[in-house]
């Protein structure tokens, strides 16, 4: 199908600012991603759909490089990342922010805390700064003046919220999110998805999203790529892959519907 092509129509907005090509990872032998390839381009929301262990997180972090591939190469702003020393790594995470699957909070810190620490790492602010800034990041999450709070006062939709105010603190121009909804009820799962267009627009960047919540890739994607078999085997707009007539898309597709359930299930 013509959405197989890459980069279009991500390519009319310029060369792509995370490149995956021919990237293999192997866990015991086995391949996770099997020579797979993927251009994100500036600005657009990209939504990789694959089933629990499909290496939907692997993939991501890849482009952390919070793994490293066997073979392959991972591109970002046109640099080959192979070239890349630590640092080169630590200035790249500061430009693309990940959220990790759960939100992964530091329990023992309060919201605050949890937000500013990015902010205490890389910028010399004083402690109005910090409170300035962290306070702009919930207003833009809408948890204006939740600061002391403790993550385990939160309920998992406000969890995911903050989760995403802590990425957003340094302002990156990519923001991964590794299953943002999941585990949410359908409202908190489109209020997520409300507030990764309204941050899109926002800090005018740029967003990859991990998920096998459909309502969620339809509802805001530019466009949607498939995982299978360590490639992403489909990719176009969401009509295209609505459309797709490939086995591997629509199986997805008809198991997704059918079990709305899964959306909670974890992985
Ligand atoms: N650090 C690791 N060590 C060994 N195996 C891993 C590691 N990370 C992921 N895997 C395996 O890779 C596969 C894909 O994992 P993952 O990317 O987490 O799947 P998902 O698509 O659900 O996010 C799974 O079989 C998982 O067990
Ligand atoms: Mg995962």
């Amino acid at each position: 199908m013509e959405g197989r092509e890459q980069g279009e129509p991500g390519a009319q907005r310029g060369a792509p600012l995370i490149e995956l090509v021919g990237v293999t990872k192997r866990f015991g032998g086995r391949p996770v991603l099997n020579g797979l390839d993927l251009a994100v381009a500036r600005g657009e929301i990209f939504t990789l759909l694959g089933g629990s262990g499909s290496g939907k997180s692997v993939l991501l972090k890849h482009m952390v490089g919070l793994l490293r591939p066997d073979a392959g190469r991972i591109v970002i702003d046109g640099r080959d990342s192979a070239r890349f020393r630590e640092r080169d790594w630590v200035a790249a995470r500061r430009r693309i922010a990940y959220v990790f699957q759960g939100a992964a909070l530091f329990d023992s810190l309060s919201v605050k805390e949890n937000i500013a620490y990015g902010l205490r790492e890389h910028l010399a602010l004083d402690e109005a700064g910090i409170d300035r800034r962290v306070a702009e990041c919930l207003e833009a999450v809408g948890l204006a003046g939740i600061e002391a709070r403790m993550p385990a006062e939160l309920s998992g939709g406000m969890r995911k919220r903050v989760a995403v105010a802590r990425a957003i603190a340094l302002a990156p121009e990519v923001i991964l999110y590794d299953e943002p909804t999941t585990g949410l009820d359908p409202a908190n799962a489109r209020r997520i998805g409300q507030l990764i267009v309204s941050l899109r627009r926002e800090l005018d960047g740029t967003a990859v999203i991990v998920t096998h919540d459909l309502d969620l890739a339809f509802a805001i994607s530019d466009r949607v790529g498939m995982l299978a078999n360590g490639r992403l085997v489909a990719v176009g707009t969401c009509d295209e892959i609505r459309a797709s007539r490939l086995p591997e898309v629509q199986e997805f597709l008809a198991g997704e519907l059918e079990a709305p359930a899964a959306r909670t299930g974890g992985a």
